[in-house]
C-alpha cells in the first residue's frame, strides 16, 4: 500500500466539500493500493481550526493572514509538520484565489517532488502565467466542469464522432447587483466577471477543442459594454443614471478558432431578467426566448432565489443564476450515415432543482447522461491522487496547466484591452504583454 500525504489550505465551502470527496474516493483508491491520508489542514480562521481535530483527526495548523508579515506557507510546513524539500505530498488548496500564487510558488519551489493542486486556481494578473509557466509540470488546476455529466457527455459524443462547429456560452448571475447595492462590502470576487465567471467557459472551450485537435486562435471582444471587468474598488465608479456601475457588466466575446469552429462568449452579473433587457436593446437575442424557441422553459435552467436583501428592491431582490451552453455540430453518424448538422443545449448549471442535461431541440428530448454516481470534485480529486501516486505526465492533462494557463491569458489579454478602451489604462502592478493585434481583438 502506498501512503500518500495531502495537506489542504483552508476548510471553507470548497474545503469541506472536498474533504466529504476524500472519505468518498478512499475506499476505491486503497483498493488500488493507495491509501490517501490527510496530514494537516491550514485554515487562517480560528473557530474553524478548533473544530478540525474531531471532524477530521487530520493535524490542524494556524495560518496567521492578519500578521504584518505571514510567515511563508513553506516555512508554516517546514516548522509545523517537519516536511523537508525531499518529501512527497499533494496539497490541494481551498483558500480564496488572492493566495493561490503565492501558495502555488511557495510549495513547488520548496518543495520539487510535491504536487499543487488547485481548487479554481485563479491569478488576477499576469505574474501567475510566469508561475505556472515556472512550475506547470507539477501543478493541477481545475475548474470541475470537465467532470460534470453534461461535459462529460458532450466529450464522449465529440470522441464518438460528433464535431463541434460552433459554441455558444452565457454565464449569468446577479452577484453584481448585490455589489452595485452595497458597493463598500464588495468582497469575496477578485478579477470581476471576467476573472471569475467568464475563465469556466474559457477553460472548458479549450478542452473541448482539444478533443478535436484544433488550437484556440484568437480574440474579438465584440461587446464590453458598461465596465464588465470591474475594477478594483478604490476605482469604483458612481452609478450611471441606469443605476449602473462597473458591477453591472456585460461582455460578448468571440473567440475565432482555425477548423471553422467560433466560440461565443456571454457573461454578465446583472441577472438574467436585466441581462435579457440589455442583450435586446443592444439588437441581441435574449437567451429565455432563445431557449424558448428550442422548447426549453426556464423552470429547467433559471436559478431563482429570493435574496435576504430584498431590500434593495430597485436592483432586483432575487438572486438569479443560469449557465448555458448552445452547441452547434455536426453528428457524423446520422441517419443514412451522413453528417447531418445539429444543435445541443446544454445546462452546466447544478443547483438545488437545477440539474445539468443535453437537450435535442429537434427531437425536444433530453439526452441520456453517463451515470457516474461521484461528484465532479471526487472524480478530480481521484484523478489528481492516481496521476501523483503513478507519475502521469500532468501539464496536458484536461486538468493540466495548459488550459489554465490559456484561460487566464485570454482573459489577461481581453481585460487590458477593455481597460485600454474604457480609458482606464493597464491594471496596476500587472506585468502586461503588448496585445497582438493581429488577433484581431476589437471591441464594438
Ligand atoms: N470550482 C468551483 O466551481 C468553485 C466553487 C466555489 C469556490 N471555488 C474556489 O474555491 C476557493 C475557496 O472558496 P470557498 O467558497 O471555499 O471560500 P470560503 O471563504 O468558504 O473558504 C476559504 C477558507 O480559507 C481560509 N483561509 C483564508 N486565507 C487562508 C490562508 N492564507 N491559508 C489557509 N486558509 C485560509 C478561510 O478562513 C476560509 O475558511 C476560492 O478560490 C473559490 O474561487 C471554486
Amino acid at each position: 500500500m502506498r501512503r500518500l500525504n495531502i495537506i489542504f489550505l483552508g476548510f471553507g465551502r470548497m474545503g469541506q466539500a472536498a474533504y466529504a470527496s476524500l472519505n468518498e474516493i478512499t475506499h476505491s483508491l486503497r483498493q488500488e493500493g493507495i491509501d490517501p491520508s490527510l496530514l494537516a489542514v491550514l485554515e487562517a480562521d480560528q473557530t474553524l481550526l478548533r473544530e478540525l481535530p474531531a471532524r477530521t483527526g487530520a493535524k490542524p495548523v494556524f495560518v496567521d493572514t492578519s500578521a504584518p508579515k505571514p510567515l511563508p506557507l513553506d516555512r508554516l510546513l517546514g516548522c509545523e509538520l517537519g516536511l523537508g524539500a525531499g518529501d512527497e505530498f499533494l496539497v490541494y488548496d481551498a483558500t480564496p484565489s488572492s493566495w493561490h500564487r503565492d501558495n502555488l510558488v511557495s510549495i513547488c519551489g520548496a518543495y520539487p517532488r510535491a504536487l499543487y493542486f488547485g481548487e479554481k486556481p485563479l491569478f488576477t494578473d499576469r505574474a501567475g502565467l510566469s508561475a505556472l509557466e515556472r512550475f506547470g509540470s507539477r501543478v493541477l488546476c481545475d475548474f470541475v466542469d470537465s467532470e460534470s455529466a453534461a461535459v462529460r457527455k458532450l466529450i464522449a459524443m465529440v470522441q464518438g464522432g460528433f464535431r463541434i462547429r460552433r459554441l455558444g456560452f452565457w454565464r449569468l448571475n446577479s452577484a453584481g447587483l448585490h455589489k452595485l447595492a452595497s458597493p463598500l462590502h464588495r468582497a469575496g470576487v477578485e478579477g470581476g466577471a471576467l476573472l471569475d465567471k467568464g475563465i469556466h467557459d474559457f477553460a472548458l472551450a479549450a478542452i473541448l477543442m482539444q478533443q478535436q485537435a484544433i488550437p484556440p486562435a484568437g480574440w474579438r471582444v465584440e461587446a464590453a459594454a458598461d465596465l464588465a471587468f470591474m475594477p478594483r474598488p478604490a476605482e469604483s465608479l458612481v452609478p450611471d443614471a441606469d443605476g449602473r456601475t462597473d458591477a453591472a457588466g456585460y461582455a460578448r466575446i468571440r473567440w475565432l478558432a482555425s477548423g471553422g469552429v467560433d466560440s461565443e462568449f456571454h457573461y454578465s452579473w446583472i441577472g438574467v431578467d436585466r441581462f435579457d433587457d440589455l442583450s435586446i436593446r443592444l439588437g441581441h437575442p435574449s437567451l429565455r426566448q432563445l431557449l424558448a424557441t428550442c422548447g426549453l422553459q426556464e423552470n429547467a435552467w433559471l436559478c431563482r432565489e429570493l435574496s435576504p436583501r430584498s431590500s434593495y428592491s430597485s436592483y432586483s431582490p432575487e438572486a438569479q443564476e443560469a449557465r448555458i451552453a448552445i452547441v452547434d455540430g455536426d453528428d457524423l453518424h446520422g441517419e443514412n450515415g451522413t453528417a447531418h448538422r445539429t444543435r445541443l443545449i446544454i445546462n452546466l448549471l447544478t443547483r438545488p432543482g437545477i440539474h445539468p442535461f443535453v437537450f435535442d431541440p429537434v427531437r425536444r428530448e433530453f439526452l441520456e447522461l453517463p451515470e457516474t454516481g461521484s461528484t465532479p470534485l471526487s472524480r478530480v480529486l481521484a484523478f489528481a491522487v492516481r496521476s501523483y501516486v503513478n507519475r502521469q505526465p500532468l501539464s496536458l492533462a484536461p486538468l493540466g496547466a495548459a488550459v489554465i494557463h490559456q484561460a487566464h491569458q485570454a482573459c489577461f489579454d481581453i481585460r487590458d484591452h477593455a481597460r485600454l478602451n474604457q480609458g482606464l489604462g493597464p491594471e496596476p502592478g500587472d506585468l502586461r504583454a503588448p496585445v497582438d493585434q493581429s488577433q484581431g481583438i476589437v471591441q464594438a
